[in-house]
């Protein structure tokens, strides 16, 4: 049988979209959740905190068998390529992995190579994409009762970068979103062709936060920038485009406040805002284990 994957935000129809964050918030308001009998694999090779914790959080609640394979002590270090270690994975008896890499464009390849019994979900992958952080970032809105045709989001920060931004821009997309508007120092503004063309670009954070509903503040990625954009001074960088209340205070009174994590205080944002009453940032964690429980029964059942 042909297993399902999900791989990017272009991949599921209209349809699969609207049921997983239906679900998601429907089971984050109580509704039981459908019990599974599968066996399911979290393969990260990349440090993760909330993403690995929640992935087997919602497939622990579900009833789902749970390997974690942790990528830096799996036998990739005697130079086993990934494709050999899923394809040993599902002869075992696993029948999805959940990858996360470092490497841009792996889980699409991947998709092509693996035997198409094994589901597949992308948990991040280098700086391409990371479909499940956009449908719970999208489900968190939701729950919170904001009607996405309506409003206008922001996205900030490293945006080069953040294949974060590049899902959720995808997926506010074929939402109908009212507007996205784009902030960022320059030099991590994202390349054309990238997924973010057609978008406002703002050169300053105050004049992108009028009007504002929501604003998604991105993680300044240290570890995928190269020499030349590497030496950014983080305080230059907070005075500059990090979050305040004084700038939160240009945007909607009720504007929403959200960050993927790990959040950076004092750079991406000042404390009181993480800390604040619009922000979502704990609102986001506690939907990623609703959401992700919704793909796991999306993709299985
Ligand atoms: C993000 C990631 O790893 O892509 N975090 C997450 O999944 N919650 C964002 C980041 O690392 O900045």
């Amino acid at each position: 049988m042909k297993a399902m994957r999900l791989i990017d935000i272009d991949g599921p129809s209209l349809d699969m979209i609207e049921t997983i964050m239906d679900r998601a918030v429907a089971l984050s308001k109580g509704s039981e959740p459908l019990s599974q009998t599968h066996t399911i694999a979290n393969v990260f090779f990349e440090p993760s905190t909330r993403t690995r914790v929640s992935f087997e959080m919602a497939a622990t609640r579900l009833g789902l068998r749970v390997i974690n394979l942790d990528g830096e002590r799996s036998s990739m270090t005697k130079g086993e390529s990934v494709l050999d270690t899923l394809a040993t994975l599902h002869a075992m008896g696993v029948e999805l992995a959940v990858l996360r890499h470092d490497q841009t464009g792996i889980c699409h390849e991947l998709s092509e190579q693996l035997p198409s019994s094994l589901g597949l979900i992308n948990a991040g992958d280098g700086c391409g994409h990371h479909p499940t952080q956009a449908l719970l970032d999208a489900a968190t809105l939701t729950a919170k009762g904001v009607h996405l045709s309506e409003v206008k989001v922001v996205i900030c920060g490293d945006l080069r970068h953040s294949r974060v931004a590049r899902s959720n821009v995808a997926l506010l997309k074929r939402l109908g979103v009212g507007e996205v508007g784009l902030a960022g120092p320059e030099g991590l503004m994202p390349t054309s062709g990238s997924g973010f063309d057609g978008l406002r670009h703002y050169d300053n954070l105050d004049a992108a936060l009028i009007d504002a509903d929501v604003v998604m503040m991105l993680r300044v990625q240290k570890e995928r920038m190269d020499a030349s954009d590497g030496r950014l001074d983080l305080a230059d960088y907070h005075r500059h485009w990090g979050l305040t209340a004084e700038r939160l205070a240009k945007a909607k009174p009720e504007c929403w406040v959200m960050h993927p994590g790990p959040m950076n205080r004092g750079v991406e944002l000042s404390a009181q805002v993480a800390d604040g009453p619009q922000s979502l940032i704990l609102d986001q964690a506690r939907m990623s284990v609703f959401t992700r429980m919704a793909i796991f029964e999306a993709l299985l059942s």
